[in-house]
């Protein structure tokens, strides 16, 4: 079997003014009627593949995940934030040395939940043979805020990863898409627990040590797992992009297609989404004349627009947002999304 572990954490400022502080991204039901996170978790249902699901998440959220997920997960109470690297090795030191564990961030979108499935059972293979293995999204636009990954020699079921780049510049990514062979890193990663707290130690010791001693001195209170907080304190945040998966040398990807979309921003939400003929999505009461590609969500006041194209209009207990699509990237700037 596979365990789940899901990370939870994240502020809300992107998709402003739905996504805020004290409710962020996976706890929305931004694509159809279940939340991100609970789409994430009905996608490792399959109790034939997978084991009960840990979800890694900060103290601030622990109630929106007891609403939303109920008794059917462990929650590692994070100490602190401390981003993805130190999150990870939390289930990786708390789970069996031999547990083959699948993280999965809960503020993504995928299409396919059937290719998820046979992407995850290729990538469960390749972990049991020791592997660090990412799901490989093909990379059609010069994004800079993606992993990006150099597909090398073909190995069953996937590639082995020649280089793994984190976050390159634009010129960077643009000559990754010109030279072929990369993918993005989807950020979905399968080990076995004790390879990841293995690659953790060899390339950033102090870490792996911290989190070894916040989980041996953490305590279990009901389903909620609490670290030790004294060593977690002390550790150096970083991303399991940069601490592990740039420097470790058993990295292999698994492609997968699988209509994959980070939900970066209302842009990108409104193309995870079902349009009618002209494009338009509409959630809440609004009336759209000669529009095309608009979205409109409103959680009451009334929205009516006229002869729009590639225009996003956001109402959300009391405030309200207007943007072309392509400003939706620009979110975070605004004071609202920054001061709330
Ligand atoms: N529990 C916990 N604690 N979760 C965290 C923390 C933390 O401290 N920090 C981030 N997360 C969660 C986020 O909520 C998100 O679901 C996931 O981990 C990834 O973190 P992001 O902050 O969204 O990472 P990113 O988008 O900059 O980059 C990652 O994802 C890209 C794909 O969306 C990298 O893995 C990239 O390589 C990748 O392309
Ligand atoms: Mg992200």
């Amino acid at each position: 079997v596979v365990h789940p572990v899901i990370l939870c954490g994240g502020s809300g400022t992107r998709l402003w003014p739905r996504s805020r502080k004290d409710k962020p991204k996976p706890f929305l039901p931004l694509i159809g009627e279940r939340t991100l996170l609970q789409a994430t978790l009905d996608r490792c249902g399959d109790e034939a593949l997978f084991a009960e699901p840990v979800i890694v998440a900060g103290s601030a959220h622990v109630c929106h995940i007891a609403d939303q997920a109920g008794e059917t997960a462990t929650v590692i109470v994070e100490p602190a934030a401390k981003n993805t690297a130190p999150a990870i090795a939390l289930a990786a030191a708390l789970l069996p040395q031999d547990a083959i564990l699948l993280v999965s961030p809960s503020d993504h979108h995928i299409g396919d939940v059937g290719a998820f499935l046979r992407s995850a059972r290729a990538a469960a293979a390749l972990a049991a043979d020791g592997w660090m293995v990412a799901f490989g999204i093909e990379a059609d636009r010069p994004e800079t805020g993606f992993g990006y990954i150099r597909m090398g020699e073909a190995i069953a079921g996937g590639h082995r990863i020649d280089r793994f780049v984190e976050k390159p510049d634009r010129a960077t990514a643009e000559r990754f898409l010109t030279e072929g062979g990369y993918a993005w890193n989807g950020g979905i990663f399968a080990f076995r627990a004790g390879a990841f707290m293995e690659e953790l130690a060899a390339h950033r010791p102090a870490m792996a040590d911290a989190v070894r001693k916040a989980v041996a001195g953490g305590r279990y209170e009901g389903r909620e797992f609490h670290p030790a907080s004294d060593p977690f304190a002390g550790i150096e945040g970083e991303s399991v992009d940069y601490a592990v998966m740039e420097n470790t040398h058993r990295a292999a990807v698994v492609p997968a297609a699988m209509g994959w979309s980070d939900i970066g921003n209302w842009e990108a939400l409104r193309d995870a989404r079902e349009g009618d003929e002209a494009g338009n999505r509409v959630r809440g009461t609004a009336e759209l004349v000669d529009c095309r590609n608009v979205l409109v969500e409103t959680d009451g006041p009334r929205v009516s627009v006229i002869g729009l194209e590639d225009v996003i209009v956001i109402v959300d207990n009391g405030e309200v947002l207007v943007t072309s699509a392509a400003g939706a990237q620009r979110v975070g700037r605004l004071h609202g999304a920054a001061r709330q």
